[in-house]
């Protein structure tokens, strides 16, 4: 039986930051991440909007905000009236996004938020016949790294999409299968279904070409240093092979075959010639354009 790390919403935040902490090129990778996201944001159906109109973006699993928040900024460089509708299931959260937030609406008067602290099914069933009225409305939706935790995922990414007006763009950030991470999901997915979705961007972008959309990847290559997850006493260690299994006390918890497994596919993967010990974590943004057929 699966113990999905995301069943304790504290621990989960615990061992996720414990995981960021160990990027080894953060300031690389969020000059990488601005250069992207720059583009992006440069790509959205902007030039016809009147000034009185509002650049719409929904993000999906928010967390604290910290890259949208970024984003929301970007956009306002370009358009002075933006709407965000900002989804996130864990309030405490949302709560350091709410504060970002206030700074933002000082220096930007015209940017609004709107919250909702539900879960993206739980806000999808809510609306009268699985209908909000906002269907293609919207001129970027995002889903960070949410898309693991959603329970019915190709539902949701269908549901995603239709939000998106024509021309805008959905943006689902998600592990790249090239790497440790990506390639241990795919073997700890085959070893043992549980509750989470063990994704990659190739689930997300092969799943997207059913669309009418033009589908573009954009990768950032992490490493983090985590040569503890070996240690079967450290504390960082053992919440870092929680998040990299998504399994709460996979040490205590996991069969030992299954132990055996992913503990054997790290200790290769991982091991340099060096002697140093990474984990490569990349991270990428599956971009659908939606296309208008004339
Ligand atoms: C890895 S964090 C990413 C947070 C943020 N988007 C980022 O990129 O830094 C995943 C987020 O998905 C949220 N989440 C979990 N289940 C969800 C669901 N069913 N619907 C929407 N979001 C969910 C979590 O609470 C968490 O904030």
């Amino acid at each position: 039986m699966s113990v999905s790390i995301y069943e304790d919403v504290e621990y989960y935040f615990k061992s996720y930051r414990a995981y960021v902490s160990k990027v080894i090129n953060p300031d690389d990778m969020q000059q990488l991440w601005d250069l992207h996201w720059r583009a992006l944001v440069g790509q959205l159906p902007l030039s016809n909007l009147g000034e009185d109109e509002e650049v719409r973006m929904f993000t999906i699993g928010c967390g604290e905000g910290f890259r949208d928040s970024l984003i929301v900024r970007e956009i306002s460089k370009r358009h002075p009236k933006v709407y965000v509708r900002a989804l996130e299931p864990a309030e405490d959260v949302m709560k350091l996004f709410r504060d970002k937030a206030d700074d933002i609406t000082k220096s930007h008067p015209g940017v609004r938020f709107d919250w909702h602290s539900t879960t993206f099914q739980a806000y999808v069933d809510d609306q009268r016949n699985g209908e909000t009225g906002d269907e293609g409305s919207f001129h970027l939706v995002i889903s960070g790294h949410s898309l693991y935790y959603i329970d019915d995922w190709a539902c949701a990414l269908d549901r995603m999409y239709d939000f998106v007006r024509p021309n805008g763009m959905l943006a689902v950030t998600i592990v790249n299968g090239e790497c440790t991470f990506g390639k241990l999901m795919c073997i700890y997915r085959q070893t043992e279904g549980g509750k989470m979705h063990m994704l990659t961007s190739d689930d997300v972008s092969s799943y997207l070409t059913t669309k009418s959309a033009q589908i573009a990847t954009y990768t950032r290559e992490y490493t983090f240093d985590a040569p503890e997850i070996f240690d079967q006493t450290s504390e960082t260690g053992n919440l870092l092979l929680d998040f990299f299994t998504q399994r709460r006390n996979f040490r205590g918890t996991a069969p030992e075959t299954l132990q055996d497994t992913v503990l054997d596919f790290l200790k290769k993967d991982m091991e340099r010639e060096d002697g140093s010990c990474l984990f490569d974590g990349y991270e990428s943004e599956v971009v659908a354009v939606k296309t208008v057929s004339t």
